[in-house]
């Protein structure tokens, strides 16, 4: 009994600790925990503590919880973006960090100045720090000459394995809006608030599960290297995806809600800027309903018809109509 019971703290664990906020219970399954709890206490001496770190037993050897309690309310993996509306920002695993070390691109060509920020990046100490061992810090992807810079919050699981961004589940829809436009993956380029995966406390496997907002200190550390991004590129237009993309290019504090600031243009250092919705929060929306799925979509691809014509795309009458 005591494995099952480690096996359910670890898993309610994991699962606060990718957002789930709730999991249903069925009457019998409480009633069944309920009695083998009396009884323990009943029968038997308290446990000894195991020491701090080992893991008590293997996850592989015992039931789910999904097994033991039913379904969670929500899906156990949330991708960085996603959680915002359930769960409270987690610092726990944040470290303190020194202020950015201030640096000046080198004059060049653009392909010589990314190569050059991608190795200050790969090599500065805070981020090595921060990046899981066997794991990868993340700079963005794509053209150097892309019209549209699109900028999300913070590598997640496939990102810091793969070190390219917005390559999980989240890249993917984005990759499909992008597509969608005309354009492909490569001809816009993509980058993130963050260089690494914002920690959170590993599972039994060593593995982490779930993703947390990067604190605000992280993101001051960070954000040079994406403004350095920026200048580099020269996007015509820049898309803040999500709150936290909102909130590093924006201000920290200059908005309370997405939707007081998407449905505009807003300037960031000359160029345009438009926020939109992160692509988790669309895929959030998927396994909600169709309905919800479809208004979200149409909302968020009302705002790439707007960023398409600031770029100068062309836009056909069936773009217009997408998800209409
Ligand atoms: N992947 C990223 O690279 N960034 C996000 O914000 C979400 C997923």
């Amino acid at each position: 009994m005591r494995a099952v019971l480690n096996t359910l703290v670890d898993e309610l664990t994991r699962l606060k600790a990718s957002g789930v906020k709730t999991v249903s219970v069925s009457d019998e399954s409480l009633a069944a925990l309920k009695s083998a709890l009396r009884r323990r206490f009943q029968n038997s001496p308290a446990p000894a503590q195991p020491a701090a770190g080992l893991p008590q037993h293997s996850a592989k050897d015992n039931p789910p919880i999904a097994a033991i309690l039913g379904t969670p309310t929500t899906p156990p993996i949330a991708s960085p973006g996603e959680r915002r509306q359930s769960v409270e920002p987690k610092k726990t695993e944040a470290r303190k960090l020194p202020p950015p070390a201030p640096f000046a691109l080198p004059a060049g060509d653009k392909a010589a100045r990314w190569n050059w920020l991608l190795e200050r990046v790969l090599n500065d100490p805070v981020c090595k720090a921060n990046v899981r061992p066997g794991k990868k810090a993340v700079l963005g992807v794509g053209s150097l000459e892309a019209k549209i810079m699109f900028v999300g919050e913070a590598p997640g699981a496939e990102e810091e394995i793969q070190g390219e961004p917005f390559v999980g589940p989240a890249g993917q829809l984005l990759t499909r809006m992008i597509v969608a436009t005309g354009l492909k993956r490569e001809e816009v380029y993509i980058g993130n608030i963050m260089n690494w995966r914002p920690q959170l406390p590993l599972g039994a496997d060593g593995q982490q599960y779930g993703n947390r907002e990067p604190t605000e200190e992280e993101m001051t550390y960070c954000l040079p290297f994406l403004r350095a991004q920026i200048e580099i590129v020269q996007p015509a237009v820049i898309v803040a995806m999500g709150a936290t993309a909102s909130k590093g290019l924006l201000g920290f504090r200059s908005f309370k809600t997405l939707g007081e600031i998407r449905g505009r243009w807003h300037d960031y250092l000359g160029t345009p800027l438009r926020v939109t919705y992160h692509p988790s929060y669309l895929l959030r929306k998927e396994s909600e309903s169709k309905l919800s799925e479809k208004k979200a979509k149409r909302a968020a691809w009302e705002d790439f018809l707007v960023i398409m014509e600031k770029a100068g795309m062309p836009i056909s009458e069936k773009q217009r109509g997408y998800f209409l």
